[in-house]
């Protein structure tokens, strides 16, 4: 039997137990009545005198079993908030193992944030200590609809934060978010909030102070960095449009997915419906690729990880052929939403002769390549929270040239050759880092 189906019987045995003896006391105290002229003290009276009398004879005993009294009894209660706050305690009730409505711990598990130890009330709750007192009291609720509501009740519950967008955004709302992901936010926050109680935190979020966290965790600052892979401004599109978050990153810890993109549709269906209302917004129409795939090309130009003092390595073939170059996406893809195949490319581009094999080359050797690095990241998340600052300082230099082959999804097409010299990077630093923290490196082809 389930854990909490138990508890609910066992609630009602308490229950009934609990009306008996209740009974009992007014049998009781109708007895006590009629004693009362007796004058004889209760038996409650009885112990007070005995305990009375203790502490006039062994004060300073007495005193430090009120003490002792007093810590275990806060002890136990810091105990069992932090015991009810772990991932493992909501996943005693969330325990669906498919990505969808009650899956939540499973997906978290699957997640960055999970990796990065982000943990569930870090962002199910508002940040600060009664942001967190009040996510406990939202706890209570959810033990009571565990045992008092069907299973139907949760399941629709679980549904509409899943699936109704307005309903999330309120139950997960910017600031959620933005204390751990920006520097001037978290520091609004922070200044608003009183975030610990006796300087006890009791979970992470709490604890985060930027640049330092984000820094340390390989972040960017997404109001005044620029973003890795597209042209985007977050502090535009949050702040002058409206968005939230969730509009473009709903499923960020529960949609399956190690790390969760936002989607192209969502661009373009605002901006269309933008250009309709104001030809002339500066939102990028749907053909100008280039306006946002700002890292496919830097693939193309030969000029991502780029040192100081190195030429440009565009990719290796076809370039001559003026197939590559910011300008020239629709040699391939037919459109933005068109993914180009070993079979579309022979055709398209090729003529007659077949170059598909080589096609399907250059993305087999890309998986080849990737395949150990997918074995080390992992690895190395599971160990990261042992790494000193220095070991943490690798690991995000190792993210970076990993994430160059994980945000590549042509899978090496784009170029071939930054893709080889970017895994070549991730490796040499990743297995330096590994040999360091005594994990084994994964052998690659
Ligand atoms: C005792 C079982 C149980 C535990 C433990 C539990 N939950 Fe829940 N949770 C539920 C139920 C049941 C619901 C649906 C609420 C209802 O029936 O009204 C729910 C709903 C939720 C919701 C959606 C609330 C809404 O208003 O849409 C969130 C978020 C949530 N839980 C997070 C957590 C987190 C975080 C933890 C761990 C700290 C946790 N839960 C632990 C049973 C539980
Ligand atoms: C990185 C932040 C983040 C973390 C960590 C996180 N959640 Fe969520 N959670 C969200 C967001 C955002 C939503 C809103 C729906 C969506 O986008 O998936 C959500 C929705 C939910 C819901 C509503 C129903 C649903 O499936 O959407 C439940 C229940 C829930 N989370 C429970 C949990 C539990 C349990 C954990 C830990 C095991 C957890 N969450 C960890 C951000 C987070
Ligand atoms: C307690 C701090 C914390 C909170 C709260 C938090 N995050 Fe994160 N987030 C992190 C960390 C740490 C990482 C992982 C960095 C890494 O190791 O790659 C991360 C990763 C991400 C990534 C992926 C970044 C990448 O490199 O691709 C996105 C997107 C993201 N978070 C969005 C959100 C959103 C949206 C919310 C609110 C629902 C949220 N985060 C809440 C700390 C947090
Ligand atoms: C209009 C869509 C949109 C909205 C709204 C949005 N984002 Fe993003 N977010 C993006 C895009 C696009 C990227 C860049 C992806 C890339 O370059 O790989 C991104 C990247 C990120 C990253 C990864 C940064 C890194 O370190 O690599 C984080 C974290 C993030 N967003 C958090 C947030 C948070 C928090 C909010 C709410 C305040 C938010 N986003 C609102 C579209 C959006
Ligand atoms: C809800 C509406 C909305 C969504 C969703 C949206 N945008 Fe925009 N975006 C705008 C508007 C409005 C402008 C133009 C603002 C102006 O002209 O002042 C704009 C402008 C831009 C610009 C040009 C601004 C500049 O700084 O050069 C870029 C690039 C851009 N958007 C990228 C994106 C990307 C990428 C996404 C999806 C991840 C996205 N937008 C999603 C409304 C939206
Ligand atoms: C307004 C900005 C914008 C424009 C313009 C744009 N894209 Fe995208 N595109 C995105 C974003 C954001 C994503 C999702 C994030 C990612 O893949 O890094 C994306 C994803 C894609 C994907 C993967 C889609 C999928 O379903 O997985 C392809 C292929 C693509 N773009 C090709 C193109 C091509 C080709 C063009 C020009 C015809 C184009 N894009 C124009 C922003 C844009
Ligand atoms: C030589 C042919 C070629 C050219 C030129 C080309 N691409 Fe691609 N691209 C591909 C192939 C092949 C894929 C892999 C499609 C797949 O299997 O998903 C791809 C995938 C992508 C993806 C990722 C799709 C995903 O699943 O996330 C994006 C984004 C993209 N291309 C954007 C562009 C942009 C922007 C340009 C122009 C600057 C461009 N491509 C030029 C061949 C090309």
């Amino acid at each position: 039997m389930n854990f909490f189906a138990k508890l609910k019987e066992k609630l009602a045995e308490r229950y009934t137990n609990f009306k008996a003896s209740m009974q009992e006391r007014a049998d009781r105290k109708l007895a006590r009545k009629s004693n009362a002229e007796a004058k004889e003290p209760g038996r409650f009276k009885k112990w007070l005198l005995r305990v009375g009398a203790f502490a006039k004879r062994r004060p300073s005993a007495f005193a430090a079993i009120i003490v002792a009294i007093i810590v275990v009894f806060l002890f136990g209660t810091y105990e069992a908030l932090h015991l009810t706050s772990t991932p493992q305690f909501c996943g005693q009730c969330h325990v669906e193992t498919q990505t969808g409505p009650g899956a939540e711990f499973h997906t978290w598990q699957k997640n960055v944030h999970s990796f990065a130890e982000v943990g569930c009330i870090d962002c199910h709750g508002r940040p600060g200590f009664f942001g967190y007192m009040r996510a406990k009291i939202g706890g209570m609720y959810d033990l009571y609809g565990e045992i008092f509501h069907s299973k139907e009740h949760k399941m629709e519950i679980l549904t509409k934060g899943a699936t109704d967008l307005e309903y999330a955004k309120k139950l997960v709302p910017n600031d959620y978010c933005v204390i751990c992901h920006s520097d001037s936010e978290n520091q609004r926050i922070r200044g608003e909030t009183m975030m610990s109680f006796f300087g006890v935190e009791m979970r992470k979020v709490d604890g985060v102070k930027n640049p330092e966290f984000r820094q340390a965790n390989g972040l960017l600052d997404i109001y005044n960095d620029e973003m890795p892979n597209i042209s985007f401004s977050h502090d535009m599109h949050v702040n002058s449009v409206g968005l939230s978050c969730l509009d473009c990153h709903s499923g960020v810890a529960h949609g399956g997915e190690f790390k969760n993109k936002p989607k192209m549709e969502t661009c373009f269906a605002c901006h269309d419906e933008r250009r309709k209302e104001n030809a002339d917004i500066i939102a990028p129409a749907n053909e100008e690729c280039a306006s946002c795939h700002k890292s496919v090309v830097a693939l193309h130009d030969g000029t991502l990880l780029l040192e100081e003092g190195e030429e440009p390595t565009p990719p290796s073939m076809m370039v001559d052929m003026g197939v590559y170059g910011a300008e020239n996406c629709s040699s391939c893809h037919a459109d933005a939403f068109d993914k180009p195949t070993a079979a579309t490319c022979g055709t398209n581009c090729h003529g007659e002769m077949d170059y598909s094999f080589m096609f399907d080359e250059i993305r087999a050797n890309f998986d080849a390549v990737k395949k150990p690095l997918d074995i080390l990241n992992t690895e190395l998340y599971k160990a990261s929270n042992k790494m000193t600052a220095e070991q943490k300082a690798k690991f995000n230099e190792f993210k970076k040239y990993y994430d160059v082959l994980v945000n590549d999804n042509s899978k090496g097409i784009h170029n071939d050759i930054i893709y080889t010299k970017a895994g070549e990077k991730a490796m040499a630093v990743g297995s330096e880092l590994a040999n360091s923290l005594g994990i084994p490196v994964p052998a690659g082809e």
